[in-house]
C-alpha cells in the first residue's frame, strides 16, 4: 500500500477526501479515487483522457519519448531479434520462451489453423462485396457457437485453448475474407508453412496455383502482425476489457473489439491513409491538405499523424518505415508514387508549426498501408490485417484482467436530461418536430 496521498477538499463538504496515490514500475503516479463515490461524488473523464481503467504488466508506452515496451523489452528490439509468435508468446506467458517452448508453441498453433467446415459455409451468407471487417465482426464472435469445450472462462485451461485458436485461426478467417470478396475457393492453411508465410498462401495462392512466397514479403507481413500486437489500453483493448467483464465468452470480446478497432480514428485509419494519399493524387496538392488539416472548420484530418499518448514519434512507425523500404527495394517499387507522396507529406507536416505545436507524429497507420498495398492486399483487407495482429494483445489483456480478479465495468455520469417530470396525456400535447440526430 501507499503512503502518498492526495487531499481533496470540496466546498461545502466538512471533511477533506484522502486519495492514496498509487505508483507503476515506471510511469506516472495515479490518484486512487475509488473513495469519491462514497463520498457523494464521480470523477468525469469523457475519453479517459485522464483515466487509468486498469492495473497491467503487459505493454508499457511513454508517449513523451516515443518508447513502447512488451513485458519490458523495446519494439524495436522485438521487431530486429524476435518474430510474431514468439511476441505472442511474451504477451500471453511474461517471458521470452526457452527454444523448446518456442519450438512447441508454434507446433500448437500450427496445429489449430484450420477453421470448422461449417465456417466456409457461413460466409457464403454475405454478399461477394460485403467490407471484410463486416464479415470477421460476425465470423469471430460466431466461433463461440463452434467451441462450447472451451467456454469457461474461470478455468485457465479453457482461457489458453481459447487464447491459442483465436491466435491460430485469425489469419485462416482474414484470408478467407478476402477469397470470398474475389470469388476464389479458400485455401487451406499448409502446416509446412510458417504463421506469416502460411497467412500469405492462404492469401494468394489457389488451387491451381501456389506463388512461392517470398520470404523478404513474408518477414514484412511478419513485422506487420508484430507491430501491431499490443498497444496498451487503446480503444479497442478497453472494449475488450468491458465486455470480458461481464463474464463474455472470449471469442464474443474479441468480436467486440473487432468492431471497435474498425473506426478511422483507430485501427481504420490504415485504410484510410491510402484513401487519403489517392486523394492526394500529387505532391503539389500537398499543402492544400495539410491547410485543411490545419482548419477548425473543416473536419478533416491528416489520416495516420497524430496519437492520444505518443507526443513524439510511434516507435512502430519508425519500424515500419523501414520495412516499407525493404519491401519497396524487393518489389522494385522505389519510385511508387503513393510513397513520394507519403514521404513527402510527412516532411511537410513534421515541420509545420501546427503539427509541431501539436506534436502530431506520424503513427503506426502511416506507413503500414503502403507496404501492404505494395505487398497486393487490398485497402478494406488493411484492417483486417490490423485485427490479426493485434488478437494476441487483446486475448491477454482478457485473460489478465480475468486472472488478476475483476469487477464489472459500469462508469456513471454527468447527468443532465430534465429532473422529474409530469406525464402529459397525447391529446394535450405539442408537436415535438425532433432535430436531435
Ligand atoms: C491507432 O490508442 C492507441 O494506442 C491506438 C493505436 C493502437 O495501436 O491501438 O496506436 C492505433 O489508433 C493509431 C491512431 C490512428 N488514427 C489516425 O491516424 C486518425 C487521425 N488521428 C486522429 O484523429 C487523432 O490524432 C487521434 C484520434 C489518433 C488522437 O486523438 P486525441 O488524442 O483525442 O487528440 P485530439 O483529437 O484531442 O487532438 C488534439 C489536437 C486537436 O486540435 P485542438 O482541438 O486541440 O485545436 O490535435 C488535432 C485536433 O484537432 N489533431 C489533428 C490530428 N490529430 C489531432 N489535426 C489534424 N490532423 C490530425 N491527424
Amino acid at each position: 500500500m501507499t503512503d502518498k496521498k492526495a487531499t481533496l477538499s470540496i466546498t461545502g463538504l466538512n471533511d477533506p477526501i484522502d486519495l492514496p496515490v498509487l505508483s507503476g514500475t515506471v510511469g506516472p503516479d495515479v490518484l486512487d479515487v475509488r473513495a469519491l463515490a462514497g463520498n457523494g461524488y464521480f470523477t468525469y473523464d469523457p475519453g479517459f483522457v485522464s483515466t487509468a481503467s486498469c492495473e497491467s504488466k503487459i505493454t508499457y508506452i511513454d508517449g513523451d519519448a516515443g518508447v513502447l515496451l512488451h513485458r519490458g523489452y523495446p519494439i524495436d528490439v522485438l521487431a530486429k531479434e524476435s518474430d510474431y509468435l514468439e511476441t505472442c508468446y511474451l504477451l500471453l506467458h511474461g517471458e521470452l520462451p526457452s527454444k523448446a517452448e518456442y519450438t512447441e508453441f508454434v507446433d500448437i498453433i500450427t496445429n489449430h489453423t484450420m477453421v470448422h467446415e461449417s465456417i466456409a459455409r457461413f460466409f457464403r451468407g454475405f454478399h461477394y462485396d460485403s467490407h471484410p471487417m463486416a464479415m470477421m465482426c460476425g465470423i469471430v464472435g460466431a466461433l463461440s457457437a463452434f467451441y462450447h469445450d472451451s467456454l469457461d472462462i474461470s478455468d485457465p485451461r479453457h482461457r489458453i485453448i481459447s487464447a491459442h485458436r483465436l491466435i491460430a485461426k485469425m489469419p485462416t478467417l482474414a484470408a478467407m475474407c478476402y477469397k470470398h470478396s474475389q470469388g476464389q475457393p479458400f485455401m487451406y492453411p499448409d502446416n509446412d508453412l510458417g504463421y506469416s508465410e502460411n497467412f500469405l498462401h492462404m492469401m494468394f495462392g489457389t488451387p491451381c496455383n501456389d506463388p512461392y512466397v517470398n520470404p523478404v514479403i513474408a518477414r514484412a507481413m511478419d513485422r506487420i502482425f508484430l507491430l501491431h500486437a499490443d498497444h496498451e489500453q487503446n480503444a479497442s483493448t478497453s472494449t475488450v476489457r468491458l465486455a470480458g467483464s461481464s463474464g463474455a465468452n472470449p471469442f464474443a470480446c474479441i468480436a467486440a473489439g473487432i468492431a471497435t478497432l474498425w473506426g478511422p480514428a483507430h485501427g481504420g485509419a490504415n485504410e484510410a491513409v491510402l484513401e487519403m494519399l489517392e486523394e492526394i493524387g500529387d505532391e503539389k496538392n500537398i499543402d492544400q491538405f495539410v491547410a485543411r488539416a490545419k482548419d477548425k472548420s473543416d473536419p478533416f484530418r491528416l489520416m495516420g499523424f497524430g496519437h492520444r499518448v505518443y507526443k513524439n514519434f510511434d516507435p512502430r512507425s519508425k519500424v515500419m518505415k523501414e520495412t516499407c523500404d525493404e519491401v519497396l527495394a524487393e518489389l522494385g517499387l522505389e519510385n511508387d508514387p503513393l510513397l513520394r507522396i507519403a514521404k513527402r507529406l510527412e516532411q511537410i507536416a513534421l515541420e509545420d508549426e501546427y503539427f509541431i505545436e501539436k506534436k502530431l507524429y506520424p503513427n503506426v497507420d502511416f506507413y503500414s498501408g503502403i507496404i501492404m498495398k505494395a505487398i497486393g492486399i487490398p485497402t478494406d483487407m488493411f484492417t483486417v490485417i490490423f485485427a490479426t495482429g493485434r488478437t494476441v494483445g487483446w486475448i491477454a489483456h482478457w485473460h489478465e484482467m480475468i486472472t488478476d480478479g475483476y469487477k464489472i465495468g459500469r462508469p456513471r455520469q454527468l447527468y443532465k436530461g430534465y429532473a422529474k417530470r409530469d406525464f402529459v396525456t397525447r391529446d394535450d400535447r405539442p408537436a415535438v418536430n425532433p432535430t436531435n440526430f
